[in-house]
């Protein structure tokens, strides 16, 4: 029997969300044609971002659907630096996501690394230090897909002057922590729905209300002018199932994954395996 311990890479689909998909697969306009078969694609796609929006806290308006993680990130952070005509840098970690590093190192925008402690914790201090009067955007992981420590991002994001833009990569926080984008006071989340038990090629950024930013894929005018491209509707529908599960169920599948995570480290203790825990516990 084969035992999967790797869902911080992907999850199986979830059954549930593969029937719906099917269930649904006779809405089959584009949501941008203006008949009839059109307006219904397009109140199937707002039904399904509506129900992210209220999975977050978020308003309907301010969820734009991508293909990932990947491409949320790459948008958040070229979108937004894309927009000032000054000079301007931006902070982010060594530890981040390659969707993260790689964006930055491919912009002629200046890139300030925080350094991040033993227990995988950025240095709120050192964030500040690093801040000055061209600082745009902070764009760092809330939890790592490695050591899985959860950066304190309503702390970081108070301790940020006002006009500093917070960007967070979500993809691995979404079922696991709070992700309602007011208590936390982000200005952009990515996440990613294959981390969630939908296929792989589905994702959203959330982008607050007022934030300025280019889109990066252009051409049609969908997802209000920030993603051009005929929406995926099913794929809509999935990451929306997805997120509102994942955050219903945070705190009973969370529940499981500590039990399993107890009996993993007292396994290794019993059988005096040498160890070493990395990241915060
Ligand atoms: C923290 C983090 N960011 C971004 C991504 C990329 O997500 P996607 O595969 O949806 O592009 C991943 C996935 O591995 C991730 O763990």
């Amino acid at each position: 029997m084969a035992v999967y311990l790797d869902y911080a890479a992907t999850t199986p689909v979830d059954k549930k969300i593969i029937k719906g998909m099917l269930e649904h697969s006779d809405i089959y306009g584009n949501p941008s044609s203006i008949h009839r078969i059109g307006k219904e694609a397009k109140a199937f796609l707002e039904e399904n971002r509506q129900k992210i929006a209220e999975a977050i806290g978020a308003k309907p308006e301010e969820i734009i659907f991508t293909s990932g993680a990947t491409e949320s990130n790459n948008l958040a952070i070229r979108g937004t630096l894309s927009h000032f005509n000054r000079e301007v840098n931006v902070i982010t970690t060594e530890v981040e996501h390659m969707s993260i590093l790689e964006t930055v190192k491919g912009l002629k925008t200046h890139v300030k690394y925080v350094p991040i402690q033993e227990n995988g914790l950025i240095n709120l201090n050192e964030l500040n230090k690093k801040i000055d009067e061209n600082t745009a955007l902070v764009s760092l992981h809330y939890v790592n897909n490695e050591t899985g420590a959860i950066q304190p991002v309503k702390e970081i994001k108070e301790s940020l002057p006002e006009d500093v833009l917070l960007h967070v990569d979500a993809a691995q926080a979404v079922g696991h922590v709070n992700v309602n984008v007011d208590d936390l006071g982000v200005d952009l989340m990515s996440m990613s729905g294959h981390k969630l038990y939908a296929p792989k090629g589905v994702g959203v950024l959330y982008i607050r209300s007022g934030t300025h930013l280019h889109a990066q894929l252009v051409g049609g005018k969908q997802e209000r002018e920030r993603r051009a491209g005929t929406e995926n509707l099913l794929y809509s529908y999935a990451m929306s199932e997805a997120v509102k599960e994942a955050v219903q169920l945070k705190d009973e599948r969370n529940s499981v994954i500590l039990s399993r995570k107890e009996i993993l480290i007292d396994g290794l203790n019993e059988a005096g395996v040498e160890f070493k825990v990395n990241g915060d516990l």
